[in-house]
């Protein structure tokens, strides 16, 4: 058996729009997480019949269209794993954050998915180490942003000239590139709405080969993961809290100005924002947000000034919502084997 345990990640300049086989269009940067996680078993035997069969089951329920979309998946990336269709599979998978909460576990499970197909790949072929940038861009085919969570600290995936070793196809581990007050960074997951995202991030991605500031944003973007090369390097923590906002708001403001139109933000998710602003202001204190595809706010701050950014998203923003719920994260180590 194969363990797993995978990390979800969080962006920074956002990955928003595709082209050709699950290729981006602007180059993206991320953290990854440590405690958001999905926790993947894999068995796997020679097939017993003519066709594979693949058995999957989330917290020990069996889910017949997880087990569809892992089939597609390896029918899919057959160019690089040739051998999948010789095996039947048996997957069993466990989220850390509630199943309702809203994060997205496709960057988590997909890359706990290719990271154990690589570790059978180094099974059967006598291997010393498991092929990491393999792995990425197998979790890439399987869900684009999931290339970034397999490595430690942060990574950027997309070509990009400020970031030399870059690529479309596969993330790059950038721990070397980033000041250390980064590498403990926290992010505060605050859980405005649980309900299902109105936009998948497929449809999401489709919408922009229309937006009518398409061109712009990707320019943009590009902008960003230049500034932010040197933003990472000098450790310049209010520079990259201002980005990693304009890149969030840039987001939902790409799928406001979309067609159709979304607007994932919640009235609370806005309360949260303008909370937040007021009280970096009288403080000085380096607290910034990012948003993903939808209402929950993620709150970004360096250890040094955990303990009172901790009390405040606590005792003020928490309060401010009802049913809301805190999880609270930080920078992680990437896809991990568990050792059998
Ligand atoms: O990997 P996907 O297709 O779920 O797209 C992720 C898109 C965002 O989460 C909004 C941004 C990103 O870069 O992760």
């Amino acid at each position: 058996m194969i363990k797993v345990v995978s990390p979800s990640n969080i962006a920074i300049v956002k990955y928003w729009g595709k082209h050709g086989r699950q290729l981006p269009n602007n180059a993206s940067v991320s953290f990854t997480l440590s405690n958001a996680v999905s926790e993947t078993s894999m068995t796997f035997k020679p097939k017993s019949g003519p066709q594979r069969t693949i058995y999957f089951t989330l917290d020990g329920v069996e889910k017949v269209s997880f087990a569809e979309k892992i089939d597609r998946y390896f029918a899919g990336i057959a160019d690089f794993m040739p051998f999948l269709a010789d095996y039947d599979f048996e997957f069993d998978s466990h989220n850390t954050f509630p199943h309702s909460s809203g994060i997205a576990s496709s960057a988590s499970g997909m890359s706990a998915v290719a990271m154990a197909i690589c570790e059978m790949e180094r099974v059967l072929e006598n291997k010393t180490n498991i092929d990491l940038q393999k792995a990425s861009i197998l979790s890439r085919l399987g869900s684009g942003s999931a290339c970034r969570s397999v490595y430690p600290d942060m990574a950027v995936w997309g070509k990009h000239p400020a970031w030399p070793g870059s690529s479309d196809e596969y993330a790059i581990c950038i721990s070397d590139k980033m000041h250390d007050v980064f590498k403990s960074y926290h992010d505060d997951i605050l859980i405005v709405s649980d309900k299902e995202k109105s936009v998948s991030s497929t449809a999401g991605h489709g919408l922009m080969d229309t937006n009518p500031y398409a061109a712009t944003r990707y320019a943009q973007a590009g902008d960003h993961m230049q500034r932010l090369s040197s933003i990472l390097a000098a450790g310049d923590v209010e520079a990259f809290g201002q980005l990693a906002e304009t890149e969030a708001l840039t987001l939902h403001a790409l799928m406001m100005c979309s067609d159709p139109s979304f607007l994932l933000m919640q009235p609370a998710t806005v309360g949260v924002i303008h909370k937040l602003r007021e009280y970096r202001q009288t403080t000085g204190l380096p607290l910034y947000f990012t948003l993903d595809a939808g209402p929950n706010v993620h709150l970004l701050y360096p250890d040094e000034v955990a303990q009172e950014a901790s009390s405040f998203i606590r005792n003020e923003l928490l309060p401010m919502i009802e049913n809301a719920s805190l999880l609270p994260d930080r920078v992680g180590k990437g896809s991990t084997l568990l050792p059998q």
